[in-house]
């Protein structure tokens, strides 16, 4: 288990995870219809990539030596958005072994009417993860609410999801709040970043201050490989997590990057 945490979070006591595994529901998301190709040149900057069983089988060079973080939920998908929260359990244990994941993770639906069955399946994998060694990472999920992204509710998912015996918990960064979220939480915090924004420098003010109130990283996707420059955000991003860049010089980093310069 600790051999597979250090893998994840790294000796400064942060970590850059890049997911893929957004197709699990909504099908090829846009610049993810070729997985292999979007995430070819982010490999060097990150520190873990997560993705689903089919993807890394199919998409990813088996010899990348990227820490893997095996989605196991799923079961639903876009056309059926009132089900989102009805996820079950994809994919066994033997099959995450037999892959080398370092870490597998699932959705809990807190508030949600499949609550319930969430957070059992939570509890569940956990109960088989921890007899490998594997630690697990609770997402939790709001699914189309954003709304539901405010500091109360994400406390309650993430004290849950520890609870719960997940060793790392990935939420969404609010302004309000924030450190409240993480001071409940007695595992590490990765914040997604969900559906792409136009400025960049609001993305790494969100990963900025997350850190500052406690985050530990990110698992950020979209915001990354959506992005025209996406080379140029995951070494800005980078930056913040393991330098302590700010978001001005993070910013800095982007423009040289995007206009050629290297750093
Ligand atoms: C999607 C996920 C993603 O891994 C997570 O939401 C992070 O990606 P993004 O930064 O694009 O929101 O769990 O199901």
């Amino acid at each position: 288990m600790k051999n597979r945490l250090s893998q994840l979070i790294q000796r400064d006591g942060r970590a850059m995870f890049l997911p893929i595994d957004h197709g699990y529901f909504q099908g090829p998301t846009t610049r993810l219809e070729e997985p292999g190709k979007t995430i070819a040149p982010l490999l060097p900057y990150v520190d873990a990539i997560m993705l689903t069983r089919g993807i890394l089988r199919s998409c990813v060079d088996p010899s990348i030596q990227k820490p893997i973080i095996l989605r196991v939920s799923g079961g639903t998908s876009m056309a059926r958005k009132e089900e989102l929260d009805q996820e079950g359990i994809t994919t066994s244990i033997r099959e995450a072994i037999r892959l080398n994941a370092c870490a597998v993770s699932m959705s809990i639906f807190v508030g949600s009417e499949h609550e319930h069955q969430s957070l059992l399946n939570l509890a569940n994998l956990v109960n088989e993860c921890e007899d490998y060694g594997i630690p697990t990472m609770a997402v939790t999920a709001v699914g189309t609410e954003l709304g539901k992204r405010d500091a109360r509710y994400l406390a309650l998912a993430c004290r849950i999801a520890a609870e719960l015996g997940a060793r790392v918990v990935k939420t969404y960064y609010c302004e309000e709040g924030f450190e409240k979220v993480v001071k409940g939480c007695p595992v590490p915090i990765v914040i997604a970043g969900g559906p792409k924004v136009d400025s960049e420098f609001e993305v790494f003010s969100w990963v900025y201050d997350a850190l500052q109130k406690g985050a530990v990283g990110v698992n950020l996707g979209r915001n990354i490989w959506q992005h025209d420059y996406p080379v140029a955000m995951a070494r800005a991003i980078r930056a913040i997590i393991h330098q302590n860049a700010t978001p001005r010089e993070a910013q800095e980093i982007f423009n040289s990057i995007k206009s050629g310069k290297d750093v």
